[in-house]
């Protein structure tokens, strides 16, 4: 296509897509908050080469943040993100605003009830809602065949994927694995309200799931040993408000009474007002190796 086209009504992108369906193209999805970084760029690169039509979503989903949460302050940066999609060969960006997406009250709701509870849904409640809702809006307004989502946002990847399989929709998932700056510290919108203290402690977070790694290539399969290691590691690194440690199954993230197969070590804390999270999806080999992996 000769240059990336934005629309900012459902009707537009609909048409926008019915017109390469028509010429026999396939459509990916990344739906996006925007404020567009190296994650993105990773879901891009592989939504670009799954379908032949790349269409980026960014909307600030404001029914996925909490009340106390930081909608308010998430950055926006609308210019910029454009020419970050253009540069990565975007074909369509949906741009709606809240009027295109919420008209009304809205009180028709997605919910995906056991893989929303455990991890970050205990702390946010309602945020798997909103995200499930958002999603499976995007998916009916753009029906691509492709979707890409990054690992990162773990729990929100299992959730959208029962979600798909659950309420049977077409769309096939693909995941990203995590993009994370030299110190380890996975990319994410959230971390520009780090200072620079707060930034060097952030670091800290992928070697303390390196070192719950560590425990498990070491033999060790008692899951509250190897998540008590990651928080003493947390704390050595001064973040002192840890949200959660925990190892479970990854298929399901249900509890596990010993680590085998394929796991999910997560962790949430929090660095003064800014709540980070990160994981590491690994699958315990029967030689005792230990080999990272993605979710799906
Ligand atoms: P957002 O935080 O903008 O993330 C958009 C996509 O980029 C998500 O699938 C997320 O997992 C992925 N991503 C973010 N950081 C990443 C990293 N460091 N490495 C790889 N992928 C990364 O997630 C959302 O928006 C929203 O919840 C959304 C799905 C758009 C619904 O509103």
């Amino acid at each position: 296509m000769a240059s990336m086209m934005m629309a900012e009504c459902i009707a537009s992108v609909r048409k926008m897509l019915a017109e390469k369906r028509l010429e026999g193209k396939t459509i990916s999805l990344v739906p996006t908050m925007g404020a567009l970084h190296d994650g993105h760029r990773s879901c891009m690169e592989i939504a670009g080469n799954e379908g032949d039509i790349l269409v980026v979503s960014i909307y600030i989903n404001p029914k996925q943040f909490g009340p106390s949460e930081d909608l308010s302050r998430y950055p926006r940066m609308l210019e910029k993100d454009l020419e970050f999609c253009e540069r990565m060969g975007c074909d369509v960006v949906f741009v709606p605003d809240d009027e295109e997406m919420y008209p009304a009250s809205q009180d028709a709701w997605v919910t995906v009830e056991r893989f929303a509870e455990p991890l970050c849904g205990r702390t946010r409640p309602g945020h798997f809602r909103g995200v499930a809702t958002v999603v499976a809006k995007l998916f009916n307004i753009v029906d691509p065949d492709v979707a890409v989502f990054g690992q990162k946002d773990a729990q929100q990847a299992v959730v959208i994927r029962e979600m798909v399989r659950q309420l049977n929709f077409r769309v096939r998932l693909v995941l990203s694995s995590i993009v994370r700056e030299p110190d380890g510290l996975a990319v994410s919108s959230r971390n520009a309200y780090l200072n620079p203290e707060e930034r060097k402690q952030a670091g800290g977070l992928y070697d303390s799931l390196l070192a719950g790694r560590a425990l498990l290539e070491g033999g060790e399969r008692d899951p509250k040993s190897v998540t008590g290691a990651v928080r003493d590691r947390m704390i050595e690194h001064g973040i002192r408000d840890v949200e959660y440690a925990e190892l479970l199954r990854a298929d399901d993230l249900s509890i596990l009474e010993r680590a085998e197969g394929k796991v999910i070590l997560a962790l949430a804390a929090r660095l003064d007002t800014t709540r980070l999270i990160d994981n590491l999806v690994l699958e315990l080999l029967a030689d005792g190796s230990v080999r990272e992996t993605l979710l799906f």
